[in-house]
């Protein structure tokens, strides 16, 4: 598995891919979530180091398949429009949830599940996104990058990159940035 591989609105992953490490998770949002195993290891290594903080977090969305993506991102075009959805949701073949890397997060809280743009402000989450890159992770659609990254700021959705994770966050950069530098 290529762990740092670029899949965006201009890089794309054919109908058939599927990626080959796939694990099923161990989310209590939703059964049958799977991931890339290194990434559920390293999220769960994540997950046992936020409850000592009291915070609970889990996996509310992984590994997509071409044919999931395309039916979440139509439904989404009927419920709020097509710029709407463009901004948030990728197109069928073009989301890297489709290679199993990406997390979209959850946070249990007084009896409350925050999902989405609940998350945003909450102190685990803070803590998420000041500690992830530890555990190899991005987030990846950060509020100021808007404009290289094609998407509104999603501060539930991560994505495992490995080692490179520190350097990325030491350095401000998004994924497409660092492709960019490293060619
Ligand atoms: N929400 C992200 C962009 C995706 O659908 O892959
Ligand atoms: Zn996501």
């Amino acid at each position: 598995m290529d762990y740092q591989i670029l899949v965006n609105k201009d890089n794309s992953l054919d109908k058939d891919y599927i990626p080959k490490n796939l694990v099923l998770s161990n989310s209590i949002y939703k059964d049958g979530i799977m991931v890339d195993k290194l990434v559920l290891e390293a999220f769960n290594k994540m997950k046992e180091e936020a409850k000592k903080y009291n915070y609970e977090i889990d996996i509310m969305s992984g590994y997509r398949s071409y044919s999931y993506q395309d039916k979440l991102f139509n439904n989404l075009v009927n419920e709020k429009g097509f710029n709407y959805a463009y901004n948030y949701i990728a197109k069928a073949g073009t989301s890297e949830h489709q290679t199993g890397l990406a997390i979209d997060f959850v946070i249990y809280k007084d009896d409350k599940c925050y999902i989405e743009h609940d998350v945003e402000g909450l102190n685990e989450t803070l803590w998420i996104h000041q500690n992830a890159h530890k555990y190899g992770f991005i987030v990846r659609y950060p509020k100021d990058k808007e404009e290289i990254t094609k998407y509104n700021y999603e501060p539930w959705h991560l994505r495992y990159v490995g080692n490179i994770a520190n350097s990325l966050y030491n350095n401000d950069l998004t994924l497409e940035e660092y492709k960019k530098r490293i060619q």
